[in-house]
């Protein structure tokens, strides 16, 4: 039996419950979420040469690359892809092709833009540049860039395609047809984008994203933040600007970023989904335990995250607003909450408590209003927030939901920053989406403590070798993508929400039955989430106490499936998907069949 009491709400829901938590780990924005579709397109110098560019010779040509660490387009990037052609002409040209992120995906009737930095030291006539299909040789679009000039210089350029079966199975060709050299440099190709925003996001992304209605994005990571060394933290100085300002780092899931996705970027894609921005600041420890002790050696660090926060919110009479004024975006962004550090709990040196008091010091005098996050415990000075994180089992969640029921309310506020039941991968199956469903259950009763919750990892590239961290909400390759049961979880939860916490008494002996039940006040609609993840079928007896009227009709939304590790895919995509029907039997006591294996959630009508 399940008895809730509508008339007398325990608290109000934290409206910021249901958010995001990102950094690039498995190919999240380059190869994923950002939009450019060439890889190594700085040519960043690596033992092997260049990776991801191949050297054409077609017919009798001659030619070769290779990577040139003494000439780039600017002090960011001073290197370059070498074109040396001592032999060619119009019937044999010669050049270098790129195929994307695991393919460069192409549509019909589609305008792809792209530019490059380059220079030569002869005429080499013009650039042709096209998009050729891997399997059928099929030129699918092309044209020709004006011969390049003896200095740096940027070029742009213009692919349409005609009609076409979309694929991803594509390359793109640079050739010449006269002997010579040339240096290339941020070579970059962009197919539409969400809101058709240059150096933009990949639409179908930001639609999953954007159906999860969340409140909030908590960028730039996780241990992306942090970086393996200290020298190789999110340097967001070094992410703004032009793109070829940008050099680029080394991130510790073993894979250099391009930086296109930087700091500006990550605050416009929080306004076009209307998140607010959760701004982690590099706290002065990294992943291989390099750290830098608190007092004079950690204020050119503190300086940095009071630059950051104005980048972010000062006006343009502001040093770093009028730098984010020059980069396009002269309206400040709004910021309540910045998180000092990530998992500072694993720092060898335990100079948390130290290095926390500092940064908070130095933020509250300038910015009293921000709330500021720690990611440890510290006793030197009150956090406004604690970041808890938790990656577990289905079963470990079950036997956790009470987990913040006692939690002292007088205490810091909690975020859930990180969290995810770790079940099937590269994503997540129907039985990781019952744990999740049953951990979101015990987050939304206690939500007036819990006031922010995001899952992690949020993207996966599919493609072998495009996972780092398995057990994640959004799968994709160049073409496609797909949301895992736990995305459709999550988006069941956060577009049900309520602004009232009910409360609400389970009773039963099945360990594994669960409930939360929230009002939105505004149009009297309860939604009562409940799930079953157990192997029968539960007939719950469902009281509403202190009702003067319930609708019979109800929409019912389920998640469910036949096993639990039933799951989606990139090429069973919607598998396991929510599904809506009607109850017609609702009423202040009525008894309603949750599935086995099943995440309802039922949109009662209450006056
Ligand atoms: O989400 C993957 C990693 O898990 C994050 O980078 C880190 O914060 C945590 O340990």
């Amino acid at each position: 039996t399940l008895t809730i009491d509508t008339a007398t709400p325990k608290a109000k829901v934290s409206p910021t419950l249901y958010g995001l938590m990102t950094e690039e780990i498995n190919y999240s924005y380059d190869g994923g979420l950002y939009g450019e579709l060439l890889s190594n397109r700085t040519f960043h110098p690596s033992w092997s040469g260049v990776d991801n560019w191949t050297l054409i010779q077609n017919g009798d040509a001659h030619a070769t690359i290779a990577g040139d660490k003494t000439t780039g387009p600017s002090s960011a990037l001073p290197h370059s892809l070498k074109l040396t052609v001592t032999s060619a002409d119009a019937h044999a040209s010669a050049g270098f092709l790129n195929g994307g992120y695991w393919g460069i995906p192409l549509h019909p009737d589609t305008t792809y833009h792209g530019s490059f930095y380059a220079k030569a030291d002869t005429d080499l006539g013009p650039i042709t540049i096209r998009l050729v299909s891997n399997n059928t040789g099929t030129v699918e679009a092309s044209t020709t860039v004006a011969a390049l000039t003896s200095d740096w210089k940027q070029y742009t350029y213009t692919l349409k395609t005609a009609a076409l079966t979309p694929s991803s199975t594509n390359h793109i060709e640079f050739t010449v047809q006269k002997p010579g050299t040339a240096w290339f440099s941020l070579v970059s190709l962009f197919p539409p984008t969400y809101k058709n925003t240059p150096n933009g996001n990949r639409i179908d992304l930001m639609q999953k994203l954007a159906a999860m209605h969340p409140a909030f994005l908590r960028l730039p990571g996780g241990n992306y933040l942090e970086g393996d060394t200290i020298d190789q933290r999110f340097q967001w100085k070094n992410t703004i600007g032009p793109l070829v300002d940008r050099p680029t780092h080394m991130s510790p899931w073993n894979y250099r970023s391009t930086d296109g996705m930087g700091l500006l970027e990550f605050l416009e894609w929080c306004q076009d989904l209307h998140m607010q921005p959760v701004l982690a600041v590099y706290a002065g420890y990294s992943l291989k335990q390099q750290h830098v002790n608190p007092g004079p050696d950690l204020e050119p660090y503190v300086q940095d995250a009071l630059d950051e926060i104005q980048y972010v919110t000062g006006s343009t009479s502001t040093k770093w607003g009028a730098e984010r004024a020059k980069d396009g975006h002269p309206a400040p962004f709004p910021l309540t909450y910045v998180e000092i550090g990530n998992e500072d709990e694993f720092d060898h040196s335990h100079t948390y408590d130290g290095r926390y008091t500092q940064f908070y010091k130095a933020i509250k005098q300038q910015y009293p209003q921000l709330q500021l996050i720690a990611t440890a415990p510290v006793t030197s000075v009150r956090p406004d927030v604690i970041d808890d994180h938790f990656y577990r089992s289905a079963q470990q969640f079950f036997e956790d939901v009470h987990h913040y029921d006692t939690t002292d309310r007088s205490g810091p506020k909690t975020f859930v920053g990180e969290w995810a039941t770790r079940e099937g991968g590269p994503t997540t199956n129907l039985g990781a989406a019952l744990g999740d469903a049953a951990w979101m259950t015990g987050m939304e009763r206690n939500s007036d403590q819990v006031i922010m919750a995001s899952y992690a990892p949020l993207f996966v590239n599919v493609n072998p070798g495009g996972m780092q961290w398995s057990g994640d909400l959004i799968g994709y390759d160049a073409l496609s993508s797909y949301g895992s049961p736990s995305y459709y979880a999550q988006e069941m939860f956060s577009t049900n929400l309520g602004d009232e916490i009910l409360n609400a008494k389970l009773d039963t002996t099945n360990p594994r039955i669960f409930e939360s039940a929230t009002l939105d006040s505004h149009n009297h609609h309860l939604y009562l989430k409940l799930v079953n993840a157990s192997t029968t079928p539960q007939t719950v007896k469902i009281t509403l106490d202190g009702a003067a009227h319930v609708h019979a009709t109800a929409k019912v939304t389920t998640l469910t499936g036949k096993t639990t590790e039933e799951t989606n895919s990139i090429t069973d995509p919607t598998r396991i998907v929510p599904q809506t029907s009607n109850i017609t039997n609702a009423a202040k006591t009525f008894t309603h069949t949750v599935p086995r294996y099943a995440i309802q959630i039922l949109d009662l009508t209450v006056e």
